[in-house]
């Protein structure tokens, strides 16, 4: 199945913390998604992603500004089912077999505080263990899962490095 997958953050960060939203990014883009929603405070992540890009491939990208509502608006209409990370949710190891049937999702995942609305405007509402974490690992492995593994073995195209696995040390070839 020709899958798309786009991540949506939403909620205030009382404190920016970019380390966080850029690790948020990075996990997206390696493990399969197409593009992040993000809010309009968060500019800097655009120049680190394009790097990334340029780096290692892809065309991974970060969509800055939209209010949260709209993306999810915009989705819906476009057929793409909204799936919020949360959990309160229900667990992922039940639904993942429905999960895995969706051509078109809208991985939400939150910060501190996320407005009652999501809850309600999401197709699913689903947990990672009914503990709380992080949104990183919450994101990772619901991309994960939903791949059924298959996001590992993504070819990210032209890149200026590239990495040849190896059992030791590093090895990177710069491609001409
Ligand atoms: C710091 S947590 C806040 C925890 C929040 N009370 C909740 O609803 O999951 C930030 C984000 O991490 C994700 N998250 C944390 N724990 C999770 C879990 N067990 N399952 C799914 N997502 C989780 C959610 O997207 C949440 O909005």
């Amino acid at each position: 199945m020709n899958r798309s997958i786009r991540v949506l953050r939403v909620g205030q960060r009382y404190v920016r913390d970019d380390r966080t939203l850029t690790h948020l990014c990075l996990v997206s883009r390696a493990l399969g998604a197409e593009t992040i929603f993000l809010g309009d405070a968060e500019k800097d992540v655009v120049g680190t992603l394009d790097e990334v890009n340029r780096t290692w491939g892809g065309d991974f990208r970060a969509i800055l500004g939209t209010p949260w509502r709209k993306v999810i608006k915009d989705s819906k209409a476009e057929g793409r089912s909204v799936v919020h990370l949360t959990m309160y949710g229900m667990p992922l190891q039940d639904k993942v077999a429905e999960l895995r049937e969706l051509e078109k999702l809208l991985l939400v995942v939150g910060g501190p505080k996320v407005p009652g609305k999501v809850y309600h405007e999401a197709d699913y509402n689903i947990a990672v263990t009914s503990q709380p974490h992080s949104e990183i690992a919450a994101l990772a492995i619901t991309l994960h899962e939903i791949q059924s593994g298959e996001e590992l073995k993504s070819a990210f195209g032209k890149s200026r490095l590239r990495i040849l696995p190896s059992p030791r040390g590093k090895r990177v070839v710069e491609e001409k």
